[in-house]
């Protein structure tokens, strides 16, 4: 047998057990070896930040496979050109901890034709398990405040920043962003929506470079997607709004102000 394919094996016998804890409803605290795609404190000796195609985050690769699958990442982005091939192209990348860790990429979910690109941070348990955005506790409540202005499904696209889960269903660190990044703006590009929903702090970090979703939102922000300047209003992330509810009346406003602006669209 090749090294090659004891190493897969390995990987699927990883995945497989990963998977059987998950579902008894453990999460597994340690990367898997040999992966040190994440550049964090965790990775003290981070050394030349590279700045990703369109967007600000800056990574600080640890390891020189890192910068390589960083640029792997940029260039086969790039290359797709549908929606399936780059669904198929994530399908296939070597996230490292993300990859191992996730049993599913999560796409999308809705109309790739919307006007309306809705972006989130990083999937959850559910999301994991269906590989779809938004479907879980926080995904129920996003859907009914689209509803609430008479937006569903069919006007609406939904991802994420971030395609895989992280392990312990902790925040994507700025490496992993990073890594996420080119795939992210090639998903812009090709939906090219008119108006862009930022929902929490993470992908408002990821996709403008600024920190600070209390200070944001209900701000109206501009994007670049393939050399256009769109629209785009950071919300409150439907997760946090289960935790704080009397924030609800401040989404309220901003969601009214997303439906005033779609009578310019
Ligand atoms: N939170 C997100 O930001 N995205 C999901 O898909 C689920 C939960």
């Amino acid at each position: 047998m090749s090294t090659q394919s004891t190493k897969q094996e390995l990987k699927a016998a990883l995945k497989a057990s990963h998977a059987w804890w998950s579902d008894m409803g453990v999460d597994i605290p340690a990367p898997l070896p040999n992966k040190p795609l994440a550049a964090t404190k965790r990775n003290p000796q981070a050394t030349t930040p590279q700045t990703t195609p369109q967007t600000n985050i800056t990574a600080k690769p640890t390891e020189v496979d890192i910068s390589k699958q960083l640029e792997k990442a940029a260039e086969q982005a790039k290359a797709a050109p549908t929606l399936e091939a780059l669904k198929t192209v994530i399908e296939a990348f070597d996230a490292g901890v993300l990859s191992d860790h996730a049993r599913n990429i999560v796409f999308a979910r809705g109309n790739p034709n919307a006007d309306i690109m809705v972006i989130g941070e990083a999937p959850g348990r559910t999301e994991d398990e269906t590989g779809k955005p938004f479907v879980g506790p926080a995904g129920q409540l996003l859907d009914k405040m689209f509803a609430a202005i008479n937006l569903d499904e069919a006007s609406l696209y939904i991802t994420n920043v971030c395609n895989w889960r992280p392990p312990e269903n902790r925040n994507p660190n700025d490496g992993e962003l990073a890594l996420c990044a080119p795939f992210i703006t090639r998903h812009m590009e090709l939906i090219a929506p008119k108006l862009v929903v930022i929902v929490g702090g993470i992908s408002l970090q990821a996709l403008t470079g600024k920190a600070g979703i209390m200070k944001a939102r209900g701000r109206w922000q501009e994007l670049t997607i393939g050399g256009e300047q769109i629209p785009a209003m950071p919300l409150y992330h439907p997760a946090f709004l289960l935790r704080r509810p009397e924030l609800k009346k401040d989404a309220w406003r901003d969601l009214l102000a997303i439906k005033e602006r779609l009578k310019d669209i």
